[in-house]
């Protein structure tokens, strides 16, 4: 990824240097800017268009560049081979590790002058200003915050069955017979691979608690991977695969959404994106649906934050991309957006009452000093996309071979996690 990345770089050099007259004379002209994203289900489609209405009152057009694919496998690919072709977009949703990738090379433009007036430091979470801040430089804008150890239930079916939703294992085991009694299935599951791991990373941290997830995740020590903690959830995440009953598919995660919607399924464990694109259905949080942290979670908060860089592109929009960034942090824009999102505001600054139950739940424990704050590793937040995809393919084999013992897994994760070359 690496080299390929710094071949871009040097190609897009020598192109925005030539092409410097023609780009002079479009920026005076357009306020239009090319938004790459990977937002294309009901409530992703929605946010995005609310963003783009924010950004219209601000004078700014969103040309939408939207690649399809849940966890954006391939918007990170077409976004590759436009920075090669010479065509990057003005605005991309890159996010954590892959951010950094990119600012190395000087594709990224630093926001620090926007961020500064608009008092970023006091306004967002340290940790999200973390997360964007590289070598001094601020180099995206923060959009929001998704809990992964998400347990989305079905509120109907919980009714019938007079139980509440599931808080322990124990709890989960015996709703889950239940439910099936009822001839549903207990649980919505997908073989997709990015859907494998991130459930994979919720029970890890709930098995291994937030000390060895970071020893695990962040420091990445190799060593750590053969603990038994790490067989535990890979015993569990077989588990919860016998759940989905027939045999499992890949499905996208609409689908386990659309089920639970439907009182074809009884729970799903998914990122909060999940709880928007149910709302964008019409559904509710306090009629239909519920969620609570998965079992073995509780207080502890496994992020994945959207954030939008602004890169360097021959057509120079630099003034109405600092624009973009000023208008997707502010306030207005923040509660709009992630309220359709299922995410939750970056900023410190909001009054949670105007959150729904489960958002409030989410950002008041991101909020809390004492939380146990754990960066999504199937979400690009703590390692790079190779490392990302390696993980999701062993779990993906793991499950899919009955034959494969979980030490044979944890071997090889603790291989593919190497130990992070540059430590921020
Ligand atoms: C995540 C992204 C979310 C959501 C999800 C499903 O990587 O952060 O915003 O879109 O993928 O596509």
């Amino acid at each position: 990824m690496k080299a390929s990345i710094h071949a871009c770089g040097r190609f897009l050099l020598g192109f925005t240097l030539a092409l410097g007259a023609v780009a002079a004379h479009a920026q005076a002209a357009a306020t239009s800017v090319d938004v790459l994203h990977w937002w294309t289900s009901s409530s992703e489609r929605r946010a995005a268009d609310q963003l783009a209405n924010q950004l219209a009152l601000a004078g700014v057009q969103w040309k939408d560049a939207a690649i399809p694919g849940g966890g954006g496998m391939a918007a990170v690919k077409v976004l590759k081979s436009r920075v090669l072709m010479g065509d990057p977009p003005d605005v991309a949703q890159l996010i954590g590790t892959t951010l950094t990738d990119w600012a190395d090379i000087k594709l990224v433009l630093p926001l620090n002058a926007v961020a500064q007036r608009q008092r970023w430091q006091s306004a967002l979470f340290p940790t999200v200003l973390d997360l964007v801040t590289y070598k001094g430089d601020v180099i995206a804008a923060p959009l929001g915050i998704h809990r992964i150890n998400t347990l989305l239930y079905n509120r109907r079916l919980f009714a019938r069955l007079g139980m509440a939703p599931p808080r322990s294992w124990a709890q989960f085991e015996v709703a889950a017979q239940k439910l099936q009694q009822l001839g549903v299935r207990p649980l919505a599951w997908s073989d997709e691979p990015w859907q494998i791991a991130t459930v994979f990373e919720t029970l890890l941290l709930g098995e291994a608690g937030p000390a060895l997830y970071q020893d695990l995740v962040v420091r990445r020590h190799a060593a750590a991977w053969m603990d038994p903690h790490v067989e535990r959830a890979l015993v569990r995440l077989r588990l919860l695969r016998t759940l989905a009953g027939e045999v499992p598919q890949e499905r996208v995660w609409t689908e386990g959404a659309r089920d639970l919607m439907n009182d074809a399924t009884g729970m799903m464990i998914m990122g909060d994106w999940a709880k928007g694109e149910l709302m964008a259905w019409g559904a509710s949080p306090t009629r239909d649906f519920g969620c609570v942290e998965v079992p073995g979670t509780g207080g502890m908060h496994l992020y994945s934050i959207d954030t939008l860089a602004m890169l360097v592109s021959p057509r120079q929009h630099e003034a109405v991309q600092e624009k973009i960034a000023e208008v997707v942090v502010g306030p207005a824009a923040q509660l709009a957006y992630n309220r359709i999102k299922g995410s939750v505001p970056v900023r410190r600054d909001i009054d949670p009452s105007s959150l729904d139950g489960c958002a409030r739940q989410s950002w008041e424990t991101f909020a809390n000093p004492s939380s146990a704050r754990a960066p999504s590793l199937a979400h690009r937040m703590a390692a790079d996309e190779n490392i990302k995809d390696a993980v999701a393919q062993a779990l993906w084999r793991y499950l899919t071979d009955a034959k494969s013992e979980p030490q044979e897994t944890q071997r090889r994760l603790a291989t593919i996690i190497r130990t992070p070359v540059m430590e921020r």
